[in-house]
């Protein structure tokens, strides 16, 4: 069969959205720490910025569009060495969404951003700033999940730096531009493909989504 490429939308708007944006508020949360002396209060509103994408994006993994979903790129140990064999051969990815290993890497991502999300809310900075549920606990379990968060930061950053490193790879040795897929949600992919369990969801969906993540937050925060 005669084989071209075609354009074809594999992420849904709310997904680029909540990408970015989670590169921007990581970012300002790391700088705030790393780069200023005296900015713990930025450093607060991209932490319950983070987490309120966080939230949103566990939810959009049940509720949004087939590549968004957990169920889409949660790969069995099978299908993942599969993939893994390939890795190395210099071809297009030619995955809709998430190929299994970059699923795993988002998996792993979004679980050690919940416990740094998680640990942030109970630390303190031995000076006058603490996360606003560390008066629940004592000062000295305070500070062991402040070494913690600080711990879990730098898994963090050293798997973001892989991904950033992997997404690299693809570009120039396999020769698949995902980012630009992450920025117009559109892929270049073999015409051939089976493109049948592809579907999306309104952006109203993830307006709703991202209001009910917004809450949970808000009410942490207020009545904390
Ligand atoms: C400028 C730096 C970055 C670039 C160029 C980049 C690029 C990308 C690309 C191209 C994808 C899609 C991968 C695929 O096709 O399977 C992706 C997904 C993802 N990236 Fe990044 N990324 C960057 C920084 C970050 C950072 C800092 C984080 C976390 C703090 C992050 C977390 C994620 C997550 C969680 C996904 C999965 C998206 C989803 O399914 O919702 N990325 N990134």
């Amino acid at each position: 069969m005669n084989t071209t490429n075609q354009k074809i939308k594999v992420w849904d708007l709310p997904t680029r959205l909540f990408h970015w944006s989670l590169v921007l508020c990581f970012a300002v949360s790391w700088g705030s720490v790393e780069l200023f002396d005296d900015a713990m209060q930025i450093h607060f509103y991209a932490g319950y910025t983070l987490l309120t994408l966080l939230i949103f994006r566990v939810l959009w993994g049940f509720v949004g569009g087939s590549t968004a979903r957990f169920s889409h790129f949660w790969s069995g140990v099978h299908a993942t060495k599969a993939y893994a064999r390939t890795l190395l051969k210099p071809r297009p990815n030619d995955n809709i969404g998430h190929n299994p290993v970059g699923g795993w890497a988002v998996i792993i991502m979004l679980t050690l951003l919940a416990a740094q999300m998680i640990t942030g809310l109970f630390s303190n900075n031995d000076l006058l700033d603490s996360g606003p549920l560390a008066h629940y606990i004592s000062g000295d379990l305070s500070d062991t999940i402040s070494g913690i968060h600080g711990t879990i930061f730098n898994f963090l950053i050293t798997i973001v730096g892989l991904h950033i490193a992997a997404v690299f790879f693809y570009r120039f040795y396999k020769h698949s531009n995902l980012i630009i897929a992450m920025i117009t949600g559109y892929k270049t992919l073999p015409n051939t493909l089976n493109t049948s369990g592809l579907y999306f969801v309104s952006n109203f969906r993830a307006i709703l989504v991202l209001a009910i993540a917004a809450a949970c937050v808000a009410a942490l925060v207020i009545y904390s």
